[in-house]
């Protein structure tokens, strides 16, 4: 069996996911592919042909394997949520860069979940994939990587309501097109800041005596005596709004409202929610005052990575070029940049089971 699944670039709504509210990401021509054939050892063998890494695992002990803290843990975790797993060689090879906000792990999971043979589709193969992460991987994530990576619509982005897990497809007005480009740094702070803003926002919700962010206003959120946890609040909030008013935007072909909503989601991560870095900073307030780019703003879980920058598609790739090179001369890193066309899902390529 051979499978893909794609990444993805959030185009707006960020950490609004696990506070059961709105996002809106494509899935992108970058991925995993993986592929499997039966072992006759009674394991699972894994190899990683970017690293040129393998590790294998005896299938009856696998419900007792310790996390490596390492890119094995999403497949591992994936692969205990599979009944009666078989024994399997599988061999994984991807084009996402890791560490750079683009989900490289959601589409190592979904490629490896379909094809150890998990039999859910849809919601629910992303609920187990984002399951293997929480719990193997010991990522309090949500729903946005996985739920991008199989359910990515070609040539549209989607909203996605993360209380009820409906989606729906949303274009992008013509002669707009898209590219991220990394910062090439990712501030350590990773996964202890991340738990930090879920755990932040839990507090937020409880003050307000509500289930989830998703149901808090913004003159609830001034309420909040404690400053830090106000602003977190108020970035949940104002940040729901944005994604919906995008949408507006898009069906309205109101390309300026775009940019504004892309400058303005970029203010609020780095000054409510707190997880942006100077090298990301300087990436949208130059791309601000580069010709042709209609808005940037950070993507994905924060302190480096990407930023996503909304271009004129007939100067995408000189407008990106000015931005590369602005951040070269600044900090003497050389910025990888993506044109990323929002793609199709995840998919069985050969070898479907009956
Ligand atoms: C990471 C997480 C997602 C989401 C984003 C921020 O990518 O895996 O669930 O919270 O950060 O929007």
């Amino acid at each position: 069996m051979r499978t893909f699944a794609p990444g993805r670039v959030n185009l707006i709504g960020e950490h609004t996911d696990y506070n059961l509210g709105f996002v809106l990401p494509i899935a992108i021509d970058l991925g995993c592919e993986a592929t499997a054939e039966p072992d006759a050892e009674g394991r699972l063998v894994v190899r990683s042909r970017n690293r040129n890494e393998t590790r294998s695992w005896e299938i009856r002990t696998l419900d007792s394997a310790e996390p490596a803290g390492d890119w094995t843990d999403y497949v591992v975790g994936v692969a205990r949520l599979i009944p009666d797993l078989a024994a399997t060689r599988l061999s994984v090879e991807s084009n996402v860069p890791t560490g750079a906000g683009l989900s490289s792990s959601a589409a190592l999971e979904v490629s490896t979940a379909l094809a150890l043979g998990a039999r859910e589709r849809g919601v629910d193969l992303a609920r187990l994939c984002r399951r293997a992460e929480n719990e193997f991987a010991g990522v309090p994530c949500g729903i946005l990587d996985q739920y991008s990576s199989v359910a990515g619509v070609e040539a549209a982005a989607i909203l996605i309501a993360c209380r009820s897990l409906e989606s729906r497809p949303v274009r992008l007005p013509a002669g707009v097109a898209i590219f991220a480009i990394n910062s090439m740094v990712k501030h350590d702070l990773g996964v202890s800041a991340y738990s930090n803003r879920v755990r932040e926002c839990t507090e937020a919700s409880q003050i307000l005596g509500v289930p989830s962010l998703r149901e808090a206003n913004i003159a609830m959120t001034e309420t909040i005596s404690d400053p830090l946890v106000r602003r977190r609040a108020r970035h949940i909030v104002t940040e729901n709004q944005r994604v919906l008013d995008f949408v507006g935007a898009c069906e309205r072909q109101d390309v300026d409202a775009l940019g504004q909503l892309f400058f303005a989601s970029h203010s609020s991560m780095r000054d409510d929610y707190e997880i942006s870095c100077p090298e990301i900073d300087f990436l949208v307030e130059t791309a601000r005052r580069i010709p042709g780019i209609i808005g940037a703003r950070m993507t994905g879980g924060g302190f480096g990575g990407c930023t996503v920058n909304l271009v004129r598609e007939d100067i995408a790739k000189a407008a990106s070029e000015i931005l590369r090179d602005a951040y070269h001369r600044q900090y003497g890193l050389r910025a990888e940049i993506y044109h990323v066309h929002p793609s199709a899902g995840a998919q069985i390529l050969e070898g479907k089971k009956s």
